[in-house]
C-alpha cells in the first residue's frame, strides 16, 4: 500500500504477480485509493458520502464493491476514474497520482453509453480513432478481434437502437477494452439485464478478465455475481460509506453456487449488508 512518503506501489506489487488462476502475470494496474472522503451539497447542507475509505487492488486482481444503495459506491468509482476530485485523500495508479481521466482506465456503466449514430464497429473503434489510429491496420485488427471476442461479428454494422440490452453491454465492454486499459471500472454493468443474459455476461466478463489481464474494480448489488468473479469483496456501510470488511474470496475457479464454502461466504456478506 502507498503511504505519504512512498508512492511506488507499481514496483512493490510487480514482484508479486502470482494470481493462481492460470492467467498471464500482470505487473501493471495497481490502484490505491487512500483515505478518501467525499461530500456533496444537498439542499444547502453538506452530505457526507465517503468516510475515510481506503481500498487497494493488486495488478490483475478482481475486486468487487458491495454496499447499500446510496452508500457512495458510484461516487468512489467516479473518483477512481478521475472524473471527480475527492474532498480528502489520494488516488494512485501504479504509484502515479490520478489527476483526471486517462485511457489506462476503462469504464463500463449500468447503461450502455454507445453513440446512437455510430454502428457497433464504429462505437468499438471510437477510442482508437480519437487517439489518431483511424487507418492503422494494427488497430483495425484489434477492433476486429475485440468484436469477435464479445461475439458481435454479425452485428458490426448494427446501430445501438437495434441491439438487445445484453448485446449493447457487450459492445460497451468491447469499447472499454479495445485500448487495453490496465484497469477496468465497472459500475453495476449487468444491473439492468435479465437473469439469463446476466449469467451469460458474467461468464463473458470472467473470460475477458482472464484473457486481457486487467485489474477489475466492479460495483455490484448481486452478491453471487461478486462471489463468482472476485478475488476480494469489499463491503461498504450505509452512507457515509466506510469499509465494513474486506473479504478475500479464495474459492477455486470456475465457481459453483452449490459449493458449501460459496454458500457460507454468501451468507456472511449478506449478514454484513443487513
Ligand atoms: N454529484 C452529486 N451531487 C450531490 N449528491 C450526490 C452527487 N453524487 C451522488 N450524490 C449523493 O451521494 C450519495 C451516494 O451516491 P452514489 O455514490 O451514487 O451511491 P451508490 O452508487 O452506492 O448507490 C447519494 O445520496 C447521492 O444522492
Ligand atoms: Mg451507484
Amino acid at each position: 500500500m502507498v503511504t505519504d512518503s512512498d508512492t511506488a506501489t507499481g514496483t512493490d506489487t510487480a514482484k508479486d504477480t502470482a494470481t493462481g488462476t492460470g492467467r498471464p502475470a500482470t505487473t501493471r494496474g495497481a490502484i490505491d485509493l487512500l483515505d478518501i472522503s467525499q461530500a456533496f451539497l444537498s439542499h444547502g447542507e453538506p452530505l457526507p458520502v465517503l468516510d475515510h475509505v481506503s481500498l487497494s487492488a493488486r495488478p490483475g486482481s478482481f475486486v468487487s464493491l458491495v454496499g447499500p444503495s446510496g452508500s457512495g459506491k458510484s461516487t468512489l468509482l467516479r473518483l477512481a476514474a478521475g472524473l471527480d476530485k475527492p474532498l480528502t485523500g489520494r488516488i494512485y495508479v501504479d504509484g502515479r497520482r490520478v489527476t483526471g481521466p486517462d485511457p489506462s482506465r476503462g469504464l463500463v456503466f449500468q447503461d450502455p453509453t454507445l453513440l446512437p449514430w455510430l454502428t457497433v464497429e464504429q462505437n468499438i473503434g471510437l477510442g482508437p480513432r480519437v487517439q489518431g489510429h483511424r487507418d492503422d491496420p494494427v488497430w483495425r485488427d484489434r477492433v476486429d478481434a475485440m468484436i469477435e471476442m464479445v461475439g458481435l461479428e454479425e452485428f458490426r454494422q448494427t446501430l445501438p437502437a437495434e441491439l438487445s440490452g445484453g448485446m449493447a453491454q457487450r459492445a460497451s465492454l468491447a469499447r472499454a477494452l479495445v485500448t487495453r486499459p490496465e484497469i477496468l471500472l465497472l459500475d453495476e454493468p449487468l444491473g439492468k439485464l435479465d437473469a439469463l443474459t446476466r449469467s451469460t455476461l458474467q461468464v463473458e466478463i470472467d473470460r475477458l478478465w482472464r484473457r486481457q489481464g486487467f485489474t477489475a474494480l466492479m460495483v455490484t448489488h448481486d452478491v453471487e455475481e461478486a462471489l463468482l468473479l472476485s478475488d476480494r469483496i469489499v463491503v461498504f456501510s450505509a452512507r457515509p460509506a466506510r469499509v465494513l470488511e474486506d473479504v478475500p474470496i479464495d474459492l477455486p475457479r470456475p465457481r459453483t453456487l452449490d459449493d458449501p464454502e460459496f454458500r457460507r461466504l454468501r451468507r456472511r456478506i449478506l449478514d454484513l449488508l443487513s
